[in-house]
């Protein structure tokens, strides 16, 4: 493709980082969308960023996904990080058990030797219940640790992809759409300016939180994904973006 010929990867790294003002863009080959490859490689450029960003007694907290799932999958550390903590970012959003931020959290620590807490607060809580599971001193505390996790690590996704893949109410989704939500992370909606249009109830960080965040680190690829990942990048509190090729020129065929 054009940009392919106009810029090697590493000139498409420095164009969106600096559109978007991020301190570090990692591109590799491929697109997600087609090849197992790119997925792979995709999640092992996620852990050496993370390896490289992460500190002693550190909490890093990071959400569900597959393209996280890849990441969990081949976390590596020389020496076992026991003063490390890994959190989910956010509770129940609906995903099978494989994807859940629980599981990759608990995944990354079994296998680089830190420690994990986890958040089980279960989906499609009504307000009541949320509120008051919101007043147990253990879930409390919990979401308490989560919400000062210096790392954040966080996949995107297509808004539309991901409200059906968590079941979100028809009217729900359709109102979405309507207002122009285009990508989801951490269980917020955001459309094409990076404005939120839409949250899902669940405990653990909030926009705020990650507002305040240290180092914030999206990984996600492939090229359906462009769009949405452009419209989290306009949201603008990350810090770093792993992305493949695919994904990355059509970021910048947009920008
Ligand atoms: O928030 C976005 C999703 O977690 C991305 O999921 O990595 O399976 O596409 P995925």
């Amino acid at each position: 493709p054009f940009y392919k010929a106009m810029f090697g990867l590493s000139e498409l790294e420095e164009k969106i980082r600096r559109h978007f003002g991020l301190k570090q863009v990692v591109i590799v080959s491929g697109d997600s969308d087609e090849s197992p490859v790119t997925r792979r490689e995709l999640g092992r450029a996620g852990c050496s960023v993370l390896r490289k960003d992460m500190k002693d007694n550190d909490v890093i907290a990071v959400t569900g996904g597959s393209t996280l799932a890849q990441m969990a999958g081949q976390l590596t550390s020389q020496a076992p990080l026991k003063n490390n903590l890994f959190v989910p970012a956010r509770g129940g959003l609906g995903e099978s058990l494989d994807y859940q931020a629980n599981t990759i959290a608990s995944t990354m620590a079994k296998r680089t030797g830190a420690q994990y807490r986890l958040l089980h607060v279960p989906d499609h809580l009504g307000e009541e219940a949320y509120t008051s599971l919101m007043q147990e001193p253990n879930v409390r505390e919990i979401v308490e640790v989560i919400r000062r996790s210096r790392i954040v690590v966080h996949g995107i996704g297509d808004a539309m992809v991901m409200a059906r893949r968590r079941r979100v109410d028809a009217t729900v989704a359709e109102a979405m759409q309507a207002e122009g939500a285009l990508a989801e992370s951490f269980g917020y909606y955001f459309d094409r300016n990076g404005a939120v249009v839409h949250k899902m109830l669940t405990a653990g960080l909030r926009l705020e939180d990650i507002m305040e965040t240290e180092v914030v680190i999206a990984i996600a690829g492939g090229r359906s994904k462009g769009e949405a990942i452009a419209a989290v990048m306009r949201f603008g509190h990350d810090d770093v973006l792993v992305t493949d090729e695919a994904a990355a020129l059509e970021i910048a065929s947009i920008i």
